[in-house]
């Protein structure tokens, strides 16, 4: 089990997102609709990590275009990030679901699989080569920093990395949307766009 075989030799982005729509590194890709690859600048300066592909993701083939991509695209607007300046890619490239009805809910990708899918997170990270790395969520930043790591004890910090590029974690995006109620997303949604200017002083 595992991406590295399907790795190519050449790194690309083009060789990558080509090779990666035929990985079978993990079970995920049986049921998912497509490989959803990461996405944006070759040269980017900043590379933005979610979790997985959603419902949306999965159907339209692109990181983040679901609801959790539009609060992730309001918190960099508020902070001044562009998101044509940014590469956004997620730790598993398979979308994981439970069918309930018609309906398709998402589940958390296990252990097993996030490290199935890092040699694709690790060789887009090697490809771009971003000064920063955006960890959105335990998953993206267990995927890099190991089990232990908690998110709320670093938030908004930079932090090394493994892959010799600091990162800075924060919440996943889809956190904030199921905040229990109104005054409890402003305060999430605040301090989401707290750790994105964090992001943006340390771009310079
Ligand atoms: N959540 C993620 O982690 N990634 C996406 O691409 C969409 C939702
Ligand atoms: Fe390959 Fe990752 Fe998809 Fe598993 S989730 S099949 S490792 S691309």
């Amino acid at each position: 089990m595992g991406a590295e075989e399907f790795i190519p030799d050449q790194l690309t982005l083009e060789s990558l997102r080509e090779a990666a729509s035929g990985c079978r590194g993990c079970d995920l890709w049986e049921d998912a609709t497509q490989t959803v690859f990461g996405d944006g600048g070759k040269h980017a300066n900043v590379m933005l990590i979610g979790e997985q592909p959603g419902d949306r993701e999965d159907i339209e083939g692109k990181p983040f275009v679901g609801p959790a991509g539009r609060i992730l695209d309001e918190g960099l607007e508020a902070a001044q990030i562009a998101r044509t300046s940014v590469y956004v890619t997620n730790a598993v490239k398979h979308f994981r679901f439970t069918r309930r009805g018609k309906r398709r809910l998402h589940e958390k990708p296990n252990s097993q699989q996030v490290r199935a899918c890092r040699p694709w997170l690790q060789a887009e990270v090697e490809t771009v080569r971003p000064s920063l790395l955006v960890l959105l969520g335990a998953t993206a930043a267990q995927s890099l920093l190991g089990p232990t790591f908690r998110v709320t004890q670093h938030r908004g910090k930079v932090i090394p990395t493994p892959l010799g590029i600091p990162a800075v974690a924060t919440v996943h995006p889809s956190s904030i949307l199921r905040a229990p109620d109104g005054a409890a997303r402003e305060e999430a949604m605040a301090a989401f766009i707290a750790d994105l200017r964090s992001v943006k002083r340390q771009l310079g």
